[in-house]
């Protein structure tokens, strides 16, 4: 077992490598990352601030989120960490307070900070998991706005990413409180992209598909989840991170409203597997894409 970025023991994150392109993209900037405290949200803090950026760390745990910040500031970047509870309404305005009394400004903010429930059909979803769930997903995307969009107004605006999932534009079975509260991102980012459009505020979303983080830890959960990648494997977190960081970045400035899965191809479509030799189905299988016209399945 090894340390990972934020001290907690994972043994199976290989260590961020954020590409050294990203350097200046997000130069002056000041953002706020939520969920910053662990796996695609601390990910992506390092990478902005290596892009540049002035980084305000908001999640639960502070003891977490130090870590991050001094993996940033060893790294030669600046990070202020903010104890928050996304669901609570005080504690994000004054998360956004500080973030302006601070810097004096707002310019980005990735809205990431999530999470689910066991998994369970609809009907056995306990209500308070249901509540936490749509709470910390859709309140949170909410409060997170509110407070943000006013702040960045002050200065004449800037760049919001929420973080949706292929879970927010499909069903997933036993995830109905999840899926719910995903969609719900969406539908709040599309709204909001289009009262603020005017005022030079975008607002996007991104929706990964599974990504190597520690829900990610056990091998056989991941071999499951890339099996239905095209790409046939799990995102690293950095492929998430940069792609919030060119919509936080001014390389993006006529994009707003839109949802971009991060997903390997999932969300494109299913790849049709050549069946083995040996299985009974095979040559039904073969027919059937004969048939389909899709011509000869592609080498797995
Ligand atoms: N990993 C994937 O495969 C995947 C795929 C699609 C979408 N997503 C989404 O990506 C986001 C990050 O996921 P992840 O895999 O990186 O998960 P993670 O490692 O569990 O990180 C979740 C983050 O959210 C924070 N958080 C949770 N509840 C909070 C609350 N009430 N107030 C403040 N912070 C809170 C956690 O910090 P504290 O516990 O310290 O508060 C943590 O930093 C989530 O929204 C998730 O739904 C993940």
């Amino acid at each position: 077992m090894r340390a990972n970025q934020n001290g907690r023991e994972s043994g199976v994150l290989p260590p961020l490598a954020i590409p050294e392109t990203i350097r200046g993209l997000l130069e002056g900037k000041v953002s706020i990352i939520t969920g910053a405290s662990h796996g695609i949200g601390e990910a992506t803090a390092v990478a902005f601030a290596k892009a540049g950026e002035k980084v305000v760390l908001a999640a639960r745990s502070e003891r977490a989120l130090e870590g991050v910040a001094r993996t940033i500031e060893n790294g030669g970047g600046s990070a202020l960490v903010a104890p928050t509870d996304v669901t609570d309404p005080a504690s994000v305005k004054r998360l956004v307070d500080l973030t302006l009394e601070r810097f004096g400004r707002l310019d980005a903010a990735f809205n990431n900070a999530g999470g689910g429930h066991a998994l369970a059909p609809l009907a056995e979803i306990p209500v308070e998991d249901y509540d936490r769930t749509i709470s910390v997903n859709a309140r949170g995307t909410f409060l997170w706005m509110k407070y943000e969009i006013p702040a960045m107004l002050r200065t004449g605006g800037g760049a919001i990413v929420n973080m949706s999932s292929t879970a927010g534009l499909q069903g997933v079975n036993g995830l109905a409180g999840y899926v719910a509260g995903k969609h719900a991102v969406i539908g709040l980012s599309r709204a909001a992209a289009m009262d603020y459009a005017v005022e030079n505020i975008r607002i996007n979303v991104v929706a990964p598909g599974p990504i190597l983080t520690e829900h990610l830890a056990d091998p056989r959960i991941r071999e499951r989840a890339a099996l239905a990648v095209p790409m046939g494997r799990a995102g690293g977190r950095e492929e998430v991170a940069t792609v919030v960081a060119w919509l936080c970045s001014d390389l993006s400035s006529f994009v707003t409203g839109v949802v971009i899965p991060v997903d390997g191809g999932r969300l494109s479509g299913g790849r049709f597997e050549r069946p083995s030799a040996t299985s009974a189905a095979a040559p039904a299988l073969a027919k059937t894409a004969e048939e389909a016209g899709r011509g000869a399945p592609k080498e797995a």
